[in-house]
């Protein structure tokens, strides 16, 4: 009868917990120490949703996701920028593609944090929009805590608690520091002759100044600077300098170098602001740069937008033509995930493996997991990362003749 009525209770415990959404709890190191992470990046969904191509380059890229997913065992997903391609939007419908993308997530109860890219902006679709979209999910930790017009919206940061904090209370171990390059076109709005308008595409000075003193206060109030990773979906100008002025070496920076020359923050923009075509680059993420470089803490920045570099440099040096000098920061790309957005290389997604021990020497670990199963590009963001030698990184294409793999889960 005892038994019979614990039964019973164990019983209907979850489903009365179930029925109430539950935030989730803060992010923690697991009990071993480590702390993994996934980036998906340039997933691009919603692509010409009026023919059958579009719509399949979603499954594909459902399927991409899943097999990452069940390969690798992450603590936290990073959808880091273009999730979706606004300029194909449709007004009525153009964050519905979240849902999309969240459910493989949402199925292993996994959490997430997004940057949204350039592609995430345009006529018919906002930031702002795909931020609401994804609070419909207890598993979304996307914040906004920098607001107005040149601001964008994916600027936040999140602590990870260590391993033996059980009540999250002190001090974080690792802060996961999110900004927003923006891009793109702003919503709903047009010039007077009609057109759509441009959104600046680097981070912004305002963010720049929060970044700043935020990390400031947090100094102060732990008394150390904590060690920190940053996403943001465009790269600065410190990986084109490294790829045209040093070169990345295929045997020490491994990975895919086929976006050459890379496109960066401020890209196609004049020094004045303004976007006139005769512009290349107008240097406006100099101050995230500096500041970058200025904070102790950052071991390392995370990228997507060029979906054909997925290497990582470490920037250690003054890079001729440059006034930002590098301090050993990591500058990494990830690895395209989506079927959507262009380029047909290999799709995949660039893991982050942190781990107390390694912390305590500010190395972190990273290799790509494919989607044909395979690893690629295995190393460590040690002291001597871009000195060390490592197998090089096959240069391989999405169902390129000798692939045996086919996409169907
Ligand atoms: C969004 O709306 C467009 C236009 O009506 C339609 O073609 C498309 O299938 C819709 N997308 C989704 C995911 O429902
Ligand atoms: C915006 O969405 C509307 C309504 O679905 C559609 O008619 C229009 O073509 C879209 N405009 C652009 C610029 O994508
Ligand atoms: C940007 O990178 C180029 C190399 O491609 C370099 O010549 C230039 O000095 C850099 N500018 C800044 C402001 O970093
Ligand atoms: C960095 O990692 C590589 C690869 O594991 C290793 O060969 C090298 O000795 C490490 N460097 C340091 C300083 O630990």
């Amino acid at each position: 009868m005892l038994r019979a009525l614990t039964a019973i209770f164990f019983f209907a415990l979850p489903s009365i917990q179930s029925a109430v959404p539950t935030k989730f709890a803060p992010l923690q190191f697991a009990k071993d120490g480590t702390f993994q992470i996934s980036i998906l990046e340039d997933l691009h969904f919603g692509e010409n949703a009026w023919d059958t191509w579009g719509p399949e380059q979603d499954v594909n890229s459902v399927a991409v996701i899943n097999r990452v997913l069940n390969a690798e065992s992450p603590d936290l997903v990073v959808l880091n920028g273009d999730l979706i391609t606004g300029d194909n939007a449709f007004l009525e419908n153009s964050t519905v593609y979240i849902d999309k993308i969240v459910a493989p997530l949402v199925d292993r109860s996994l959490t997430w944090a997004s940057t949204y890219g350039n592609h995430d902006s345009a006529y018919n679709l906002s930031r702002e929009a795909i931020l609401a979209r994804e609070h419909r999910w207890p598993n979304s930790r996307t914040e906004q805590m920098v607001f107005g017009r040149e601001a964008g919206v994916s600027n936040y940061y999140l602590p990870v608690h260590g391993s033996d904090d059980e009540s999250s209370t002190g001090a974080p171990e690792l802060l996961l520091w999110f900004f927003d390059s923006r891009g793109g076109y702003y919503y709903q709005e047009l010039d007077t002759a009609g057109n759509v308008i441009a959104q600046p595409n680097w981070v912004d000075v305002g963010v720049v100044d929060w970044f700043k003193k935020t990390n400031e206060e947090l100094v102060k109030k732990y008394h150390k600077n904590i060690p920190s990773l940053v996403f943001v979906h465009i790269p600065t100008n410190a990986s084109l300098a490294a790829q045209t002025e040093i070169g990345i070496n295929a045997y020490r920076e491994p990975g895919i170098n086929d976006d050459y020359t890379l496109a960066q923050q401020g890209e196609g923009w004049c020094a004045d602001g303004s976007d006139a075509s005769t512009c290349t680059y107008g240097g406006q993420d100099v101050p995230f740069m500096k500041a970058l470089v200025n904070t102790p803490g950052v071991l390392a920045v995370f990228s997507g937008h060029d979906h054909g570099d997925t290497w990582c440099y470490k920037w250690d040096s003054l890079i001729s033509g440059m006034t930002v000098e590098g301090n050993g920061v990591n500058l990494c790309f990830g690895q395209h995930s989506g079927y959507g957005g262009y380029g047909s290389w290999i799709r995949g997604s660039r893991q982050v493996l942190v781990s107390e021990e390694k912390l305590k020497k500010k190395v972190i670990d990273s290799w790509i997991r494919l989607e044909s199963g395979g690893v690629v590009g295995s190393v460590s963001l040690n002291a001597t990362y871009g000195e060390d030698k490592y197998p090089e990184t096959p240069d391989l294409l999405s169902s390129c003749p000798t692939c045996s793999y086919t996409l169907d889960s």
